[in-house]
């Protein structure tokens, strides 16, 4: 993309107001340009400042950045803490154990509160639980569960005795499941009976059976069940144990394990360019740095706030956002178990005025879908809730368009609340590219400037910078605390995936193309530059839904690939070439319907095409290589304007070119 295709910025610019910008924690432009000029000028000495304010360390760091085995990068390594000690315990001992932690919301409505006190004693007893049945650090276990304090707890109380949890989300099938147990080598899974979302229920406890019955999940020696609904489960006696009969008996003070500030916290799977998910392993004392000074920079948190971030568990948001960094600053926070749509589509409206929520952080996905709703039924519209709580809200996971931007400026913010767009990844841990609510002027559209310290870029393809204005390949200069560590168990995958050659090896490649503005040098982020889409937010490989697809038995070959849509943003569409003649009419439909179900069996439903297209064959170079560009094009409706000369079988556009 180039400028000339963006609307100049200035024009659509909003100034934080007084009331925004007064007392904030970043006050006005001048701050924030301060904060980055420290970091450029003394880059060691702004983390280490950071690192010793927003982290109680249990054996102070002596060494800030170990660049020796780079990109391998090292922070604060000799230090050590407890992440779960610096969110729960340090709270309760400076006086704040009746403080409520989490309001949990359930999918019926019903609310439970827990304070400080009672949160770090159902972790230290589950913790404890843990302990009992052996799990020690270093050990992995696999988080398997819905929205809930049990699980945040369950997070947690890994964090407290060193264990390193990989949080699984709940809408991935068995195969997904048992895929990452598998692959992170987990000693333990935690679940629950059953996920309530919208209504229906969903057996988690069956899946991760079915999940550890694939084979090779030998290690896993204990099932840890939450009983959610009290549904019926199949038991293995000696596997599996419920959670509230396990720490009954505990007691509820736990030492916490003092790990080394690079100690694995979590890994987290995400897809990529290849078949395989990747497992990005996170640190202890980095990571949650960032997960409480970016709480405090790009939401302005104060301890007065409530704070929602409708993100699950099972992403990284989720991670950063509810079960780190609201916790790590001793915040206030809401915690839903259900769906924007259930009971109706004033759902989040509804919960904002109810819990006087003034931080809101969602998805754009979730923004458009909601727009459509109060468009047309006008009992849900925000206008009808009471949102004079609010003072900030957020937008994460995919870009928001400028219309969907200013709908949420206008109806949910009041025209008084930034809209902080946050642009950030699983691998970064937290926000990378964001605005400062009491600083930055916000753009429709722009994520803004990157927060202090992180030095993002825009590059060509052999990692030169581009002049603004000019579209390129997003990139972060130097190394960050909350960064990704390395992929689990594949450390080659790790350097070849961010730290290419072909940019000359020290450029972090995010994966997307950005353009920065000739004027403001604010990013706008023009989407993946590689073979991952984002659907709904929810981030998905081609190649890993071509691989479920030609691993059923009558499909021979599979293309995926993105079209825009307007609710999700992207949408699947496959092309798919079957073993038998191509089908066609009804046969065709209920063909396309099955494999979809299959797809969704295989990966999770998120990953269910919106569209197959069958063919007799798919668009193909002389060498054999699928012309994806036209595949692109085609599913757009756009008739082909590339040359297809280079083309083996140019007749099959035309016949792939037609919708079912
Ligand atoms: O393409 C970018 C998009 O989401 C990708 C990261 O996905 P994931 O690791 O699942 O993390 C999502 C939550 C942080 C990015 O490479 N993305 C994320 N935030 C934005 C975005 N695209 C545009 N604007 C954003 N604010």
């Amino acid at each position: 993309m180039t400028s000339m295709e963006l609307p100049p910025q200035k024009q659509r610019s909003f100034e934080p107001t007084a009331e925004a910008q007064s007392g904030a924690n970043i006050s006005g432009m001048a701050a924030y340009r301060e904060l980055a000029s420290q970091a450029e000028r003394d880059y060691e000495g702004f983390w280490a400042g950071l690192a010793r304010e927003a982290l109680e360390w249990r054996k102070p760091f002596g060494k800030v950045l170990d660049e020796s085995n780079a990109p391998f990068y090292k922070w604060f390594e000799d230090g050590e803490l407890n992440a779960s000690y610096n969110c729960l315990d340090r709270h309760v001992a400076a006086g704040h154990g009746d403080r409520v932690a989490i309001v949990f919301e359930a999918d019926d409505g019903t609310v439970t509160r827990v304070t400080y006190a009672q949160m770090l004693s159902r972790v230290s007893r589950l913790a404890n639980a843990l302990k009992r049945r052996g799990i020690q650090r270093g050990d992995r276990v696999v988080i398997y569960m819905p929205m809930s304090i049990e699980g945040i707890a369950a997070m947690q109380a890994c964090a407290r005795i060193g264990a390193t949890h990989s949080v699984v989300f709940g809408g991935f099938s068995a195969k997904s499941l048992h895929e990452r147990i598998v692959d992170v080598g987990a000693v333990a899974v935690i679940t629950a009976d059953e996920q309530v979302r919208g209504g229906k229920t969903l057996p988690l406890k069956q899946i991760a059976d079915d999940a550890l019955a694939m084979g090779g999940c030998d290690a896993v020696k204990t099932t840890i069940v939450y009983r959610r609904t009290g549904g019926y489960v199949a038991w293995r006696e000696s596997r599996d144990c419920w959670l509230h009969e396990i720490v009954e008996n505990e007691p509820d003070v736990c030492e916490p394990e003092w790990v080394g500030a690079e100690h694995p916290l979590f890994i987290l799977y995400t897809s990529g360019s290849t078949g395989k998910p990747k497992g990005v392993q996170h640190s202890t004392a980095g990571y949650l740095l960032w997960a409480a000074q970016t709480m405090k920079w790009t939401f302005d948190w104060k301890r007065e706030d409530v704070f929602w971030c409708t993100a699950d568990i099972g992403w990284i948001t989720g991670h950063t956002y509810i079960a780190y960094g609201p916790l790590a600053l001793g915040a206030t926070q809401v915690v839903f178990e259900g769906v924007p749509t259930y009971p109706n589509a004033g759902r989040f409206w509804k919960m904002i005025g109810d819990h006087r929520v003034s931080l809101f952080y969602t998805a754009p996905t979730a923004i458009r879908s909601l727009i459509k709703a109060a468009e047309a039924d006008a009992n849900v519209h925000p206008a009808r809730h009471d949102l004079s709580s609010l003072r900030i809200i957020g937008t994460v996971g995919e870009p928001i368009n400028p219309e969907a931007w200013m709908w949420y400026h206008r109806h949910v913010g009041g025209e008084r609340c930034p809209v902080v767009d946050t642009w950030w990844q699983t691998e970064t841990g937290g926000h990378m590219i964001a605005p400062m609510p009491g600083a930055t002027p916000t753009v429709p559209g722009s994520c803004t400037l990157p927060l202090p310290g992180i030095m993002a870029a825009v590059v060509d393809e052999t990692g030169q910078d581009v002049p603004d204005g000019q579209g390129g390949i997003l990139v972060v200069k130097r190394p960050w605390p909350s960064m990704i560590r390395t992929v689990w168990g594949d450390p080659e995958r790790f350097v070849k995936s961010y730290y290419p050659q072909e940019l000359g090896g020290a450029l972090y490649l995010a994966g997307d193309g950005a353009v920065r503005d000739k004027d403001t040098a604010y990013f706008t982020i023009t989407g993946r530059i590689d073979d991952v889409l984002n659907v709904s937010g929810h981030r998905l490989g081609t190649m890993e839904i071509e691989s479920a697809l030609v691993a059923h038995e009558l499909v021979a070959e599979a293309a995926v690939v993105g079209r825009p849509d307007e609710t999700t943003g992207e949408a699947v569409v496959a092309f798919v070439v079957l073993k038998r003649a191509r089908p066609q009419g009804e046969e065709a439909e209920q063909l396309a319907k099955a494999l979809r179900d299959w797809v969704g069996k295989e990966i999770g439903p998120i990953a269910k095409p919106k569209e197959i297209r069958f063919g007799d064959n798919l668009p193909k170079t002389r060498s054999g290589k699928i012309m994806r560009r036209l595949l692109r094009s085609l599913a757009k409706g756009e008739a082909i304007t590339q040359d297809t000369s280079t083309l083996e079988n140019p007749d099959i556009l035309n016949q792939l070119g037609q919708a079912r």
